[in-house]
């Protein structure tokens, strides 16, 4: 299916598929959440005592960050350049809220970027418009200070404007002091709406000067890729990306009826940032399964970490990584340069597919391993087919044919190719046939 044609260079972003998020900012100190301060209604000098006089991340250590995605076969990263909490992890020109100015005195985001590259990597830039900081910041509906009894008074004396000028200045930093940048990730807007409460004091796209900063990006990276949270939805060319987010789409996901290029972007748990009592870690069965489902509806997976307040990722996010590093090794041949498969091709029960135009190759990922075999049904199959394989260890897989008119053991009614599998299913976490489709 024919995507729409993008203003930023999407052409290695629908090929590499997978990318990290990273969350990871002073709320990793609090570690319950990076809306802690909004949530908890913290402060600012409370803030600043607790997190930004305390930020120390000794155990960083950027090469093995990368070392780490790269194994879990991941080709491009966002980071959280500043989250809502206002806190910049660059050495910003326009600020003193920054990591220079915490115990660990450093530019945080250089070195990462620069690990990051060395490995290969596509660089992307998250960058939250929301500012819980900023005194020029107007205090809105989801401002850490909503419920402060002085607000109306304290908003008298703030100027968005003179924030959209912070905001602008520091975009225009990150897209001139970091080289080529491939990814500029906006969070977010929330307007009012038909449907807000009576009350409700949203921020869109004049709260931002949406269109001025369009400008900017496109003048300063005219080939980034621009996610679609400034507020500019039925603006021609303001976005390249759809980004859902803690949900999965049905089918692959259209703008007025035409498909386009989009990103889900998850996390491990209930949280971005680092959450030390959180449970409900997903398993690397659950994530592949994520992968497979965005790359098998023509998207990509952008998985989330939050890195620990000394600088590390959490063991749990390593066993996931190294267990999904495991079975990319073996099988991103299903997931790279790959997207939806043509209509034609039925997916059998319990199974993904995905499909590489190039090669011509549908890969069949099987979620539940059945008895014995797999049904291809339809004429597609039967004309198109001309070898199958295990991915994972190139071995064959006998395929025999079964007719309409002929009632085999199977019970077979329609027209399929049968799949004969081995009864023991292949010792990796989610088996790949690979099938080699005739011109
Ligand atoms: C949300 C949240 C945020 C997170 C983001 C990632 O909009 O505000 O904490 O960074 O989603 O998509």
């Amino acid at each position: 299916m024919e995507q729409i044609k993008t203003v930023g260079d999407t052409n290695w972003f629908v090929k590499d598929r997978f990318g990290l998020f990273i969350h990871w900012g002073l709320y990793s100190l609090a570690a319950r959440h990076e809306w802690v301060k909004n949530r908890e209604e913290i402060p600012d000098d409370e803030y600043e005592k607790k997190y930004f006089k305390h930020f120390n991340p000794d155990l960083y250590n950027t090469d093995i960050w990368a070392q780490l995605a790269k194994n879990a076969g991941m080709k491009y990263f966002v980071i959280t350049t500043k989250h809502h909490e206002g806190f910049c992890l660059w050495d910003s020109k326009l600020t003193d809220y920054k990591s220079t100015n915490t115990p660990i005195k450093k530019d945080l985001l250089k070195p990462m970027v620069e690990s990051f590259r060395k490995q290969d990597f596509k660089v992307g830039f998250y960058h939250s418009l929301i500012d819980w900081h900023h005194p020029d910041f107007i205090i809105d509906s989801l401002h850490s200070m909503r419920n402060n009894p002085q607000k109306d008074q304290l908003n008298k004396q703030r100027n968005q404007k003179k924030y959209i000028e912070y905001l602008h200045g520091q975009v225009k930093e990150l897209l001139t002091e970091f080289g080529k940048v491939d990814i500029m990730w906006f969070d977010f807007s929330y307007p009012k709406t038909k449907e807000s409460p009576a009350d409700w004091i949203g921020k869109d796209r004049e709260d931002w000067d949406s269109q001025r900063l369009l400008k900017i990006i496109r003048q300063y990276q005219p080939q980034i890729i621009l996610n679609d949270r400034l507020d500019l939805n039925e603006v021609e060319g303001s976005w390249d990306i759809k980004t859902p987010e803690q949900w999965q789409p049905r089918e692959m996901i259209k703008f007025n009826g035409v498909p386009v290029v989009w990103e889900a972007c998850q996390t491990f748990s209930g949280s971005w940032g680092y959450y030390r009592d959180e449970c409900t870690w997903r398993s690397v069965n659950e994530i592949l399964c994520t992968l497979i489902d965005c790359v098998s509806k023509g998207g990509n997976l952008l998985l989330n970490v939050g890195p620990t307040a000394r600088g590390e990722f959490d063991y749990r996010v390593i066993d996931r990584l190294d267990g999904i590093g495991r079975w990319m090794k073996y099988h991103n041949r299903s997931i790279y340069g790959c997207t939806q498969a043509p209509q034609e091709f039925t997916t059998p029960e319990n199974c993904k597919l995905t499909y590489n135009p190039e090669t011509k190759r549908l890969y069949l990922h099987i979620l539940s391993w059945p008895y014995k075999s797999v049904f291809l049904d339809g004429d597609s199959y039967i004309n198109r087919v001309e070898y199958a394989q295990l991915l994972n260890d190139a071995s064959e897989i006998l395929i025999t044919k079964s007719l309409e008119s002929w009632q085999n053991d199977y019970g077979q009614t329609k027209k399929s190719l049968v799949l004969n599998l081995p009864i023991v299913k292949p010792d990796v976490e989610i088996p790949v046939i690979e099938i080699f489709l005739k011109e």
